[in-house]
């Protein structure tokens, strides 16, 4: 018995100027994945763009449905991207942007699905993917892996 704390840890910058340019170039592409967002009911245009540790880089963007629930999150589109095109390929980092100011200031925040569905590519690949999360006016949090954003993650053991 008795009352535990788990603590997360992560970067905020109010800006990209403390970023470095291939930091920039990754939050770019994920701006650039939302203009082909299909996103006709929501309106709500997310991009993802992941950067391998090669330097070679690929694009996802939300994929809506009329059936609601068939609405496939940026961060999946992208990563089933990676799994297909580049499966030998490891993984550095992914960075998320949204067009909407329907959040405020704050950078969005993957869902809990995607955080899971993140973290089964971590674990398959054995190294931590760094991610961005990135708000329309800049601001920027950083996480060195999806396990800070999705404590108590589930896993086989
Ligand atoms: N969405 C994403 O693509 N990624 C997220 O991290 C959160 C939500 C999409 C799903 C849906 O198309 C729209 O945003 C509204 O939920």
């Amino acid at each position: 018995m008795g009352l535990k704390q788990k603590q997360i840890s992560y970067e905020s910058h109010d800006s990209l100027q403390g970023l470095t340019e291939s930091e920039k170039a990754l939050i770019q592409e994920s701006r650039d994945a939302f203009e082909d967002a299909y996103a006709p009911y929501s309106e709500f245009r997310v991009g993802a763009a992941i950067l391998f540790e090669d330097g070679t880089s690929l694009k996802g963007a939300n994929q809506e449905n009329a059936s609601y629930p068939l609405c496939n999150c940026a961060e999946q589109v992208a990563l089933n991207h990676a799994a297909m095109a580049h499966s030998k390929k490891t993984i550095k980092s992914m960075a998320i942007a949204v067009d909407s100011k329907k959040l405020g200031e704050n950078p969005i925040s993957p869902c809990g699905a995607c955080r899971q569905i993140i973290l089964e590519y971590e674990q398959k690949q054995k190294s931590p993917i760094k991610i961005y999360l990135v708000s329309y006016t800049d601001k920027v949090f950083i996480f060195d892996s999806i396990k800070q954003l999705l404590p108590f993650y589930f896993e086989f053991s």
